[in-house]
């Protein structure tokens, strides 16, 4: 049973050593730059980081470095790098179209290494595709990502005047080939063929590849290449197009982009499929391969079973090793954050928070953070969680949102690092000391960055997270008082029955969503209702639980005040008196408080998401039928 098992991997191994030796020779002979074709296909910044973006681009030229020397000094066409600075890790990764000589190969290299800072400095992350080659750099590790929607494209070349039904036909077929044969190229993953249009008067051929990136699996591969081709559908008929996503990159086009004698046989991958006819030479090839096939296979299979059962485990791929544990958090050593915070002394006390003490702590190298020591009472729950929480919040990253650096576990103490935000929370601007310091385009900004940290959080990681404990002292400000909201994930340590706090509600119209509160029905709209009271606090500077003073509405809580004053078409003068009249258009400000109505309506159901919000405060007014409906207002005795 076990040769017909192992008889495949095989034979595409040696296929693919032999075919690599034959592209090797040639690589290594041309050492001179022909082409390193930099036509740009596509830059693309990811813009969802937060500023620590700037950092990462320090760090580049080192991971950069790293790519450089592989290609130059190992003859590589594919490398991965990774570099890390102040807890700051950059994965790099770099590949070149297989039929780039080295030194070519080198010369994309270097055009991309410049163009791909071109991202503004708070990317946090960027691909740039060439024809020629690919790089991309990111913070976290994702170099078995295979397709992303919001990433992969096409883009389909000039309209061609020939035939178009026979040139469509061929491209098909072209495009078939590859996506059967390339990811059973196992190792390189890559491709090219040439393919003659019939009928055609000029001897008109199609040239096309498929190449994957060296890290993903064979399906991972098998993935991206059946997404890149379904995209080519649409310009079939095009003289030339190129499909790509995060793992792959498929290009055709009616002139040559590489030489005729660089093509790949991928005629035995087709064959597996048992698709195509036989032809003799193919079978006396297939006998000879088989035969040392069969060989080096009793070789092998004797080898691993005199082998001691321990070293089978599957190995991670050549440069793979070490790399999965980046991303888990970092681990701090105890007695250093001790000394960070002068033994946590109350000098270096920064708050008290729903979760925790945290200190102010400077680490050896003179990086500041935040240090929070965890009080959540010690449950099962707890222990057996907070790992892979912390692993999930440490790969949680936004602009808007604090960065957890890594953590720390001592005996039964828990501590969490954070990025330090000397500007400390917004409830400090809002009704503290710096009272009547933000102006109407920073509280604009802190009401947009929150609902685009909110919407990430609820809407674009890969798991859910409800914050549960939205409120003006869990969002931070940092230098260019931009919001970053802290403390997310961590609701989640709490013991179930602690997870809705009834006693902190009572007796307060409160951040709490009734439902949550009342019953504990949680769903990331209780987010979105504490969410909507944040954004009347902005906009009022008035905090929600604290009764107005003097005038006709005296005795009102703030969600009450703001909804009469809406029923009244009066909202306005719920703002802020600090604020410039002249430095705020009244429209937008109604606009904004009707938002923060709509986010706080009774019904759960019917409040919008956090995308929604980011939607609504970006467009211009609310539309018709976009009207608040009650708040559910709790009697107080
Ligand atoms: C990093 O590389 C860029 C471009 O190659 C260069 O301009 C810059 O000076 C380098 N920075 C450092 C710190 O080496
Ligand atoms: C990067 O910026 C330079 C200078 O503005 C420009 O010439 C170049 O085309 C840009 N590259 C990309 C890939 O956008
Ligand atoms: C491939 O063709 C190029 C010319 O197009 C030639 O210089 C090169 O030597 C050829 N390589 C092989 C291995 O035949």
């Amino acid at each position: 049973m076990r040769p017909e098992l192992q008889q495949k991997p095989l034979f595409f191994f040696f296929f693919f050593i032999f075919l690599n030796f034959i592209l090797w020779s040639w690589l290594t002979l041309d050492g001179v730059v022909s082409d390193p074709q930099t036509n740009l296909v596509r830059l693309w910044c990811d813009q969802n980081g937060d500023n620590d973006g700037s950092i990462m681009k320090e760090i580049l030229n080192e991971t950069f470095g790293d790519l450089r020397a592989q290609i130059k000094d190992q003859n590589k066409q594919f490398a991965i790098a990774q570099a890390v600075r102040a807890n700051m890790p950059v994965f790099g990764l770099f590949q070149c179209r297989n039929y780039l000589s080295i030194a070519d190969c080198l010369a994309c290299f270097d055009v991309a290494a410049v163009n791909i800072r071109n991202c503004s400095k708070q990317a946090y992350g960027s691909r740039l595709v060439y024809d020629g080659c690919f790089l991309r750099y990111e913070s976290s590790q994702q170099y078995d990502l295979a397709t992303e929607t919001a990433w992969g494209n096409i883009r389909c070349g000039n309209q061609t005047i020939i035939d178009s039904s026979t040139l469509a036909s061929t491209v098909q077929q072209a495009l078939t080939n590859l996506n059967t044969a390339t990811p059973k190229m196992a190792g390189n993953f890559y491709a090219a063929t040439k393919t003659p249009v019939p009928n055609s008067n000029n001897g008109l051929n199609i040239y096309a590849i498929a190449q994957c990136v060296g890290t993903l699996s064979q399906s991972g591969c098998q993935t991206c290449i059946n997404s890149a081709s379904a995209r080519f559908q649409t310009c079939l008929t095009n003289s030339n197009s190129e499909s790509y996503d995060t793992g792959c990159f498929m290009r055709y086009s009616t002139s040559s982009f590489f030489a005729d004698n660089q093509t790949t046989d991928i005629k035995p991958f087709l064959k597996q499929q048992g698709s195509s006819s036989n032809n003799n030479k193919g079978v006396i090839i297939g006998i000879v391969i088989g035969c040392v096939v069969f060989v080096l296979f009793l070789l092998i299979a004797l080898f691993i079973w005199i082998r001691p059962r321990k070293s089978q485990k599957r190995v991670p791929r050549g440069d793979m090793t070490g790399i999965s544990k980046l991303k888990a958090p970092v681990n701090y050593n105890y007695r250093d954050l001790k000394s960070a915070t002068k033994n946590f002394s109350s000098e270096n006390k920064l708050g008290e928070g729903g979760f925790g003490s945290v200190y102010k702590g400077t680490l050896k190298n003179g990086k500041v953070v935040a240090v929070k020591k965890l009080t959540i009472r010690q449950s099962k729950r707890m222990e057996e969680e907070f790992e892979s929480e912390v692993r999930l919040i440490s790969n949680v990253h936004h602009r808007n949102l604090v960065r957890l650096l890594g953590c720390c576990s001592k005996g039964k103490t828990r501590i969490l690092v954070y990025e330090y935000m000397e500007k400390t929370s917004l409830d400090r601007f809002l009704f503290g000391k710096k009272k009547g310091s933000l102006n109407w385009k920073q509280r604009y900004d802190i009401i947009l960055g929150t609902a685009r940290g909110l919407t990430y959080l609820h809407e674009e990681f890969h798991v859910r997270i409800i914050h549960r404990d939205i409120k003006t002292n869990n969002i931070l400000l940092d230098d260019d008082l931009q919001p970053k909201i802290a403390d997310f994930g961590l609701a989640r340590l709490l013991p179930e029955e602690k997870s809705h706090l009834s006693t902190r509600f009572a007796g307060t119209l409160g951040y709490t969503a009734p439902e949550y509160a009342m019953h504990g029905q949680l769903s990331e709209k209780a987010d979105v209702y504490s969410y909507g009271v944040v954004v009347l606090e902005i906009i009022s500077g008035r905090r929600n639980n604290q009764l107005s003073i003097g005038g006709a509405a005296e005795g009102e809580f703030l969600l009450q005040k703001a909804w009469k004053l809406y029923q009244r078409g009066t909202h306005l003068s719920l703002v802020d008196d600090t604020l410039d009249p002249n430095e705020y258009d009244e429209e937008e400000v109604k606009k904004i408080i009707e938002i923060g109505l709509l986010c706080t309506q009774a019904s759960a159901e019917i409040r919008p998401t956090m995308s929604q919000v980011v939607g609504l405060l970006q467009q211009g007014g609310l539309a018709e039928d976009i009207r608040p409906t009650m708040p559910l207002f709790i009697e107080i005795d």
